[in-house]
């Protein structure tokens, strides 16, 4: 039977991605398990990553010369470029990649069928599959961090204004989906798998509000807006029609159908955090 919680004997893992709000998390679980690390990012003087942490510069689809020499495991963050990184890694002896996907490549619903994060991240598990080199497929369902777009109207105003309030959804702590990312990429079992995480419970939007104000010591209002209305509103913001349509779509699929949770605790030794416990480690986020 295969050991889940053995760790391998220190590795050296290349962190793509690694100033990303996953990514630096990420080099954080490692060093603290005692791995090494070298972090890829395209501004080493702006990274601000521990020190332990060796720094490259380049991106995913700019290289250095040298990047995978000594390279035992790496993470694959899913950008431009993400599957001839999976390919080099492969061809300089590489032994596995983690990539973080999305719970949209599952595709387990209609809306997920040609969604924008579908489109994305089947591409990217495709090419880290076709590699040949052990990997797992990291599968996240949104990310607590996309309640940062709520971060503005609640510094400034009395709360937030959205379609589909009693949708209820299960987001993810990204401190769960690095402590995921570190155990897969340093411990034996999990070569050829891919794992759903969600958050360990699925609220509707007005509690998610809720968490960040009870974190706040703020009493915070949801004000519903139709689809339209926040169609329009995205647009001055430039986001595209193809993102805006996935999160009308996923909002108004989870209204009677609420995300079921599948918390990563099998794979990180302990429960996932919760949205409150998420609002109030992003508190500054907010004030
Ligand atoms: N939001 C969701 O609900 C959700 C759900 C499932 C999956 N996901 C996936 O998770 C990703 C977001 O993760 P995150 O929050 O950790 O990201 P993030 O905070 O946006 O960070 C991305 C990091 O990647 C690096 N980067 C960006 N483009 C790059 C490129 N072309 N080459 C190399 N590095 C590049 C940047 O580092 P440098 O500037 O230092 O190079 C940046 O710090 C999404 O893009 C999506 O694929 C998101």
């Amino acid at each position: 039977m295969t050991n889940t919680h053995q760790t391998v004997p220190t590795s050296t893992v290349l962190v793509s991605g690694a100033t990303g709000r996953v990514g630096r998390l990420l080099v954080n679980e490692l060093l603290a398990a005692g791995h090494q690390v070298r972090a890829l990012t395209r501004d080493p003087a702006r990274a601000a990553l521990p020190p332990e942490a060796e720094l490259v510069e380049g991106s995913l689809n700019q290289l250095p010369a040298g990047v995978f020499d000594g390279i035992d495991a790496a993470f694959v963050f899913p950008t431009d470029g993400a599957g001839a990184f999976a390919q080099q890694a492969a061809a300089h002896g590489v032994l596995r990649l983690v990539l973080l996907s999305s719970l949209a490549a599952a595709a387990d619903h209609a809306r997920d069928h040609g969604s924008a994060s579908q489109l994305r991240h089947t591409v990217i598990e495709q090419d880290v599959r076709a590699t040949g080199v052990a990997w797992t497929i990291l599968r996240p369902g949104t990310f607590a961090n996309n309640l940062l777009s709520w971060a503005h109207p609640i510094r400034y105003t009395a709360g937030v204004r959205g379609p589909y309030p009693t949708s209820a959804q299960a987001p993810i702590h990204e401190a769960d989906v690095a402590a995921a990312a570190a155990a897969v990429l340093t411990k034996p079992g999990h070569e050829n798998q891919i794992y759903a995480l969600t958050g360990p419970e699925a609220l509707t939007r007005v509690e998610q509000l809720d968490a960040i104000g009870t974190a706040l010591g703020r009493e915070l209002t949801f004000a519903d807006q139709t689809p339209d209305e926040f169609a329009v509103e995205m647009a001055q913001y430039g986001v595209g029609d193809d993102i805006v349509k996935m999160l009308l779509d996923y909002w108004a699929d989870t209204v009677d159908e609420p995300d079921v949770p599948r918390p990563p605790n099998h794979l990180i030794g302990r429960p996932a955090k919760t949205l409150t416990e998420w609002a109030h480690d992003h508190i500054a986020d907010f004030q």
